[in-house]
């Protein structure tokens, strides 16, 4: 069958406030837009302005309007506690209702922003809802992250409240969260009023009533039992729904601020014109509710369109094996799965053959959609030949909230080119610029920037900080949103999307800042300068890797150093930054006006040729990196 995709595109581009009007007549609206879009407003503009609407309604009580109420809304499946839990749109309504009411109960009302840290259980994903439901800006901070970054996150959006558990489970672990979050509110200058606690059954944690604790769950039945009826409050189009904080360049978290209208009519939209998932169908996106993947995929966009969304507590393998997602697929009768391609580089490590594949019944799943890091080839093409359906990479970030790139299901399929996250979606006009700002020519390598204004659903600014996110996102190629992403466009306008131009990382799926671990190492009292790189890895893509000149007269055995250090990165950032690579060096290469040469350590670290920079200052610097890199069994040329 011919794609869509073409004459959609078009009738964007021809039209795109009718285009954006059309797509919001799918969903309920309290008060309608004065204006589809106000260019004059915001940063850049604002969608849909002067609506009210309330984005929970619109995920719940919408769709038990319109028959849906026993039909699954989410299923929990975990294969760290055995648990299998299916909630229908009536219950996760009575659910969401009994969260809102007990922190309506406790002070909190529209505008005041909760915290969210949370592992992978409904309570998590009821907590968001029910912010939205009373019109509270929710901030999910990924459990993975360490007390220091959860504090800068409360101090940021000066949190009333914070909605934790007792523990998160990993493999192995249990790793408890109320000591982290005790450490975090220590550390924060902002004290939220209250914390709600979940307790599971595989931790209890002390409570502290007398600092604002409150035992969530039993707050919870209270609130059953005398029957919660919390109505949606109405919000502004405009206002916000959620903060989601993400790595920038320094180790000050960037809070991109998600509105409420033009959120759901994007995220609605690309449910079934991009994914192909008709309402009632099963989505999953295998992330977790810390990152965005996990707000627009795991969260809003399957409830927005009436889907049955799962959620996963458990991982690609070893929970209990490489055959978790196939279960998970076949028994829960998936149409389409969305994960990161480090999920399926971990698979197939663990069952080249894909033996686990015909132990389930996979005939009714659709479609594979990964991204998050770039797509290996490879990768892409093992996963086609082990589940025979189509495997499509498409790209998107924190900030754009859905994708910018992809091959749409839903409006039929272009042809494949691997590598390629194929062609632009509606809503983004997307370009590549030289470092001047020139239009380059087709296949040419440069800055890939959107022509402003960005779509709905994309980040409207940065919480408390539209100077900085105009400076950084928006300045540097006037009338366009600067992505920090490299690439090209081919002549068929597929879009090729090669590295970040700045210093994140992308770690198994995960954003990390080498700018922010460089800031934490040189805290470090032994550390006299240091630098970060991402070097390549066969599983995550990317790992960091820290090179550190230790300060004069530092005698200490290197080893302990650099224990002290990996350590240091846990407790400061989190497990989630991987840091388990430490070079000691001498010195750091550097051009003559004193730049590190992190581009050209990168690439002899990860064995491949290099040129020596003109600029560079003591070319004989390369040479001891090389030889500490291969003292770790690296640099060697493939
Ligand atoms: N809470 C606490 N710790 C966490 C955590 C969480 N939510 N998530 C990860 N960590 C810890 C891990 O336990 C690990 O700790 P360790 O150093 O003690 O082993 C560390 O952070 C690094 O985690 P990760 O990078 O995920 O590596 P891993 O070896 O545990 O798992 C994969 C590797 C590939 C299985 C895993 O990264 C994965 O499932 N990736 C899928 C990608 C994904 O979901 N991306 C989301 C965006 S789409
Ligand atoms: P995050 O904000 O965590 O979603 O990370 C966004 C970044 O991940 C992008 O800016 C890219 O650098 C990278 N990324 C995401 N998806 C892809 C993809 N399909 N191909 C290449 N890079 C990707």
């Amino acid at each position: 069958m011919q794609s869509r995709y073409r004459d959609v595109y078009e009738s964007w581009r021809d039209a795109p406030e009718q285009f954006w009007a059309e797509a919001a007549e799918n969903l309920d609206w309290f008060k309608p837009a004065e204006k589809v879009l106000d260019e004059s407003a915001g940063v850049y503009g604002r969608w849909f302005v002067g609506a009210e609407t309330n984005t929970c309604h619109n995920c719940l009580d919408r769709n038990i309007a319109a028959g849906r109420g026993a039909q699954d809304a989410l299923i929990y499946d975990s294969p760290m506690t055995g648990a299998k839990t299916h909630f229908t749109y009536d219950a996760m309504l009575e659910e969401v209702q009994a969260i809102a009411a007990v922190l309506v109960n406790h002070g909190i009302s529209k505008g005041d922003r909760v915290i969210i840290y949370m592992p992978m259980i409904p309570e998590a994903v009821f907590s968001m809802l029910a912010c939205a439901r009373i019109g509270a800006v929710h901030s999910v901070v990924f459990g993975g992250f360490a007390a220091h970054e959860l504090a800068t996150r409360i101090d940021d959006c000066q949190a009333k409240a914070v909605i934790s558990a007792s523990c998160g489970l990993e493999p192995g672990r249990v790793v408890p969260y109320k000591p982290l979050l005790d450490h975090a509110i220590d550390l924060a200058k902002t004290k939220p009023n209250y914390s709600f606690i979940l307790q599971r059954d595989e931790l209890h944690a002390p409570l502290r009533y007398e600092y604002g604790d409150v035992d969530l769950a039993q707050a919870i039945e209270a609130e059953k039992l005398l029957g919660a009826d919390v109505p949606c409050v109405p919000v502004l189009a405009a206002d916000p729904l959620y903060i989601l904080y993400t790595s920038g360049t320094t180790g000050e978290p960037k809070g991109v601020v998600r509105d409420n209208g033009g959120h759901m009519v994007a995220l609605h939209w690309s449910m079934e014109n991009i994914f192909g998932v008709k309402p009632g169908e099963v989505f999953w996106a295998a992330s977790d509710i810390g990152w965005v993947v996990g707000h627009s995929y795991i969260v809003y966009g399957p409830l927005l369109a009436g889907n049955t969304t799962i959620l996963f507590e458990g991982k690609p393998i070893g929970t209990p094996d490489a055959g978790t997602y196939w279960r998970v697929i076949a028994e829960h009768n998936v149409k389409t799965l969305f994960t990161a391609p480090t999920a399926f580089r971990a698979i197939r490590r663990d069952d080249p053959e894909a033996d686990f594949v015909q132990k389930y019944d996979l005939s009714r799943f659709r479609a594979l959609y990964l991204a998050g890091e770039r797509a290996d080839t490879e990768t892409i093409k093992w996963a086609e030949r082990a589940l025979g359906v189509p495997v499509i990479d498409h790209w998107w970030q924190t900030e754009t909230g859905w994708p910018i790139s992809a091959n749409p299901y839903g409006l039929g399929l272009l042809p494949v080119k691997y590598g390629s996250p194929a062609v632009c979606m509606p809503g983004y006009a997307v370009e590549v610029l030289d470092d001047e700002g020139h239009p380059v020519a087709d296949g040419t390598l440069g800055n890939i920037v959107v022509k402003l204004p960005l779509p709905p659903g994309a980040l409207v600014t940065f919480w408390n900080a539209d100077e900085r996110f105009r400076t950084s996102c928006l300045e540097e190629f006037p009338g366009y949103y600067k992505t920090s992403d490299a690439g090209l466009i081919d002549e068929d306008g597929y879009l090729f999307v090669m590295a970040r131009t700045d210093d994140i990382i992308n770690c198994a799926g995960h954003r990390l800042s080498t700018g922010a671990m460089e800031e934490v190492l040189a805290t470090h009292p032994d550390v006299a300068e240091c630098a970060v790189v991402g070097i390549a890895d066969s599983l995550k893509g990317q790992v960091p890797c820290g090179f550190l000149v230790l300060k004069k007269g530092v005698s200490r055995d290197q080893a302990i150093v650099s224990r002290e250090i990996i350590q240091l990165i846990r407790d400061e950032i989190g497990p989630v930054a991987a840091f388990k690579n430490v070079m000691i060096v001498e010195r750091l290469p550097k051009t003559r006006s004193g730049k590190i040469l992190r581009g050209t350590m990168q690439k002899i670290a990860d064995g491949l040729p290099w040129k020596m920079p003109a600029t560079i200052d003591d070319p004989a610097i390369l040479d001891e990196i090389t030889a500490v890199l291969q003292q770790h069994g690296m640099a060697e040329t493939a």
